[in-house]
């Protein structure tokens, strides 16, 4: 059993393989976290004391304070002044008081009620505890979900209104885990369009640290993904908590540091946009958020998020090989039409590719980015015959075909917009604002979702499509919706998200066939929440190599290689830039995007070449275990490997940076190796011992333009 509760201690303990988490009921009424670390049966009992200003309940204790002692899940105004995980206004003052009155433990888990969640298997349990607030009647049920083999733990709430009169939830943070030590540092990824990702590492202070998104989409500013770790934790040692979202929209992660120098990290929706109005009677479920810890380092806790995300997270299919695809973006922008893509198929059967997907621009009145969006229907003058007759020429061809949608936006130029304005978010009596021309569908109306259904069931129904690529350009402002209420207008972002993951939801069963690679411009909704539908994401728009190494390297950090698609794009007839495209992108799931039509044939032979050799080895990043040797922002270079789970192939990559300095070689330990085999380089035919590998294999990094180094260990 991974969770148990010890009656005498009134101690409720989860083990996963390596971790153990512990909680108390104190006085019958708090939860007070008391442990999340290694595994261990030595638990330590709940720490009660006091400090001064420190308010208390004076029946129980006057020396013990809810402001003072770890807790699971606290509640605005009820002692604890640290940041809450819960403000719930019930009569104004948002004050409640909640405390324990039963559990349950079950097999499996329950739906989020139109949320993605983790999938259970059959080894997977779930711990229910319910609270209750006796002035408002209102009930709070706390789910821990064990996925024990890659030890994580999953959180989420369910608030019931149990009362007589409507409740508001104002702040709503699932995840909340007391650390009783503040000598930490803080891991996080921030960006901007383009710039995905990157890698930041600073010491926690006292006060509040967050990242946080106010834009409807978990963004490409910051990451939903924060850890923390010992400030000399490296990727092979030190304790690390690492902790995530399953949710695409705004969301805030906080960490405080408190007066005596305990963290509390809080993860899920905050204020700035959110609130929720529940009636009597109604009741709200949160997001699910994830933790993991690790006693051995950075790489451990990323790996344990790796086998997370593949194993419940991501579609099953995501486990088989990913279509190596050329997509027209790059290649033709909006120019694209019937005769040109049965070109692009055929010169793309010649040189193995498995798939052609149609980007942007085949749609309406979509002869650039100012007109179209919301008129699904195929452009009549650049498909002559319709969608479905097209598609038969390019299957005729041999190759699978991909769809670029973009359900989400409506452009003002389009038929949609002018024939419903108010389907738009928008704010009575504003101008909204636009963004790369277009305006946000209020996803969180159900006549737009039903409508965008009917739509695309219409116009899809009977064409042959394999894959589509779900975009979102851009993020929400003037957030009004025109079929709620005003005081249920802060809903409109969490409902705009349910909107979404029910139209995925329909996307999924309508197309069972069909795969998914999601998108917001690249990396803007790289999250759990998306990673549940697609079968990879699109992870910047950014396909410069050199920029490319920055954002991959980082998101290994929190997903494994399956997640992210990566594309080597035009390299200018440069043979040097093709290799070295192609070996930054068979880090993630490798794709193309150029214009194959004025390829060379030296250049088009040699793309065939690169994609029959990641044929062979593709399995390797996609389900294999990933091991950072060198950070590209710490150092001049990037290295890392691949291996497969008992190390009998490995994938080992040096990418040399524009300001990598010549003349040094590294010593590049494999520890994954085994000890008592021998392998051979399969790229040069090279023999090694598996003892040389992981005391290291040394290379001369050449401080030259476009240098990498790739090498493809296999046990003989
Ligand atoms: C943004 C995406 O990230 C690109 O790959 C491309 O699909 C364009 N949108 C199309 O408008």
């Amino acid at each position: 059993m991974s969770i148990r509760f010890l009656k005498n201690e009134k101690r409720f303990v989860i083990n996963t393989k390596n971790t153990t988490y512990a909680f108390e009921i104190v006085f019958d009424r708090y939860l007070c976290h008391t442990y999340y670390g290694k595994r261990t049966s030595k638990l330590p009992a709940a720490k009660m004391t006091m400090l001064s200003f420190a308010p208390y309940i004076p029946e129980l204790d006057e020396h013990k304070s809810p402001d003072v002692f770890a807790q699971e899940c606290s509640f605005y105004g009820s002692g604890d002044f640290r940041p809450n995980a819960l403000r719930l206004c019930t009569d104004g003052t948002g004050v409640t008081d909640f405390v324990y009155s039963s559990h349950r433990t079950f097999k499996g888990r329950l739906e989020l009620d139109g949320l993605p969640a983790a999938r259970a298997d059959e080894n997977t349990q779930t711990l229910e505890v319910t609270l209750k607030d006796s002035v408002s009647g209102c009930k709070l049920k706390l789910y821990y979900t064990v996925f024990a083999d890659v030890d994580v733990i999953s959180r989420y709430m369910v608030i019931e209104n149990k009362g007589k009169k409507s409740v508001r939830i104002d702040k709503c943070m699932p995840m909340m885990l007391d650390i009783e030590r503040s000598d930490l540092d803080m891991i996080s990824l921030y960006g901007s369009h383009c710039h995905e990702v990157n890698f930041q590492r600073v010491p926690l202070h006292h006060g509040k640290q967050s990242v946080y998104s106010n834009r409807g989409a978990s963004s490409h500013q910051y990451n939903p993904f924060v850890a923390l770790c010992d400030h000399g934790a490296t990727e092979q040692k030190g304790e690390v908590y690492g902790f995530n979202f399953v949710y695409s929209g705004s969301f805030l992660d906080e960490v405080d540091v408190d007066q005596i120098g305990r963290t509390r990290v809080l993860m899920g929706l905050g204020s700035e946009c959110f609130s929720y109005t529940l009636e009597a009677g109604e009741s709200f479920c949160s997001p699910e958020a994830v933790m993991t810890y690790s006693a051995a380092g950075i790489g451990k806790m990323s790996r344990n998020f790796h086998n997370f995300v593949r194993t419940y997270i991501m579609p099953p299919v995501s486990l088989e090989p990913h279509p190596v695809v050329l997509n027209t973006w790059e290649a033709c922008y909006f120019d694209i039409d019937e005769e040109k893509l049965i070109n692009f198929a055929k010169e793309a059967k010649k040189t193995g590719f498995d798939m052609l997907v149609m980007d942007d621009g085949w749609f309406g009145a979509r002869d650039h980015d100012r007109a179209g969006l919301g008129d699904w229907f195929e452009n009549r003058k650049k498909f002559p015959d319709g969608l479905a007759s097209f598609v038969k020429k390019i299957k005729a061809e041999g190759v699978k075909f991909g769809i670029w949608v973009e359900p989400e936006m409506v452009n003002p130029d389009s038929d949609l917009y002018r024939a419903h304005p108010e389907w738009a978010l928008r704010v009575a009596g504003r101008e909204p604002l636009r963004s790369r021309h277009q305006l946000v569908l209020d996803m969180s109306n159900s006549e737009v979702v039903e409508y965008l259904i009917a739509l695309f069931d219409k116009t899809f129904d009977g064409v042959d499509i394999d894959y589509f690529k779900w975009d979102m350009n851009r993020h929400m402002s003037n957030v009004g919706s025109s079929v709620l209420p005003e005081d249920k207008q802060g809903e409109v972002f969490f409902r705009y998200m349910k909107g979404v993951y029910r139209l995925f939801d329909w996307f999924v069963k309508r197309f069972p066939n069909a795969v998914i690679e999601t998108c917001s411009g690249g990396g803007g909704r790289y999250d759990l929440g998306m990673m549940q539908y697609g079968i990879q994401i699109w992870t910047s728009d950014n396909t410069n190599p050199y920029d490319r190494t920055m954002i991959q390297s980082a998101a290994m950090i929190a997903y494994p290689a399956a997640t992210m698609s990566c594309h080597v794009s035009d390299p200018h007839g440069d043979m040097r830039s093709l290799d070295y495209r192609y070996k930054v992108a068979v880090g993630g799931m490798l794709g193309y995007e150029l214009n194959i039509l004025k390829m060379s044939d030296e250049i088009k032979n040699k793309i065939a070449e690169q994609i029959k050799e990641y044929k062979t080895f593709d399995h390797i990043a996609r389900l294999g275990d990933h091991y950072n040797l060198a950070s590209p922002t710490k150092y001049g270079y990037s290295a890392y490997y691949y291996t497969t789970p008992t190390a009998d192939e490995i994938l080992l990559t040096v990418i040399e940076k524009a300001d990598c300095k010549a003349g040094t070689t590294k010593l590049l330990k494999i520890s994954a190796a085994q000890n008592d085999a021998s392998y051979t380089d399969v790229r040069t035919g090279k023999q090694y011992s598996g003892q040389a590998l992981r005391k290291g294999i040394s290379v001369e990094l050449l401080g030259e333009r476009d240098s990498a180094h790739l090498y493809y260990f296999k046990k003989n």
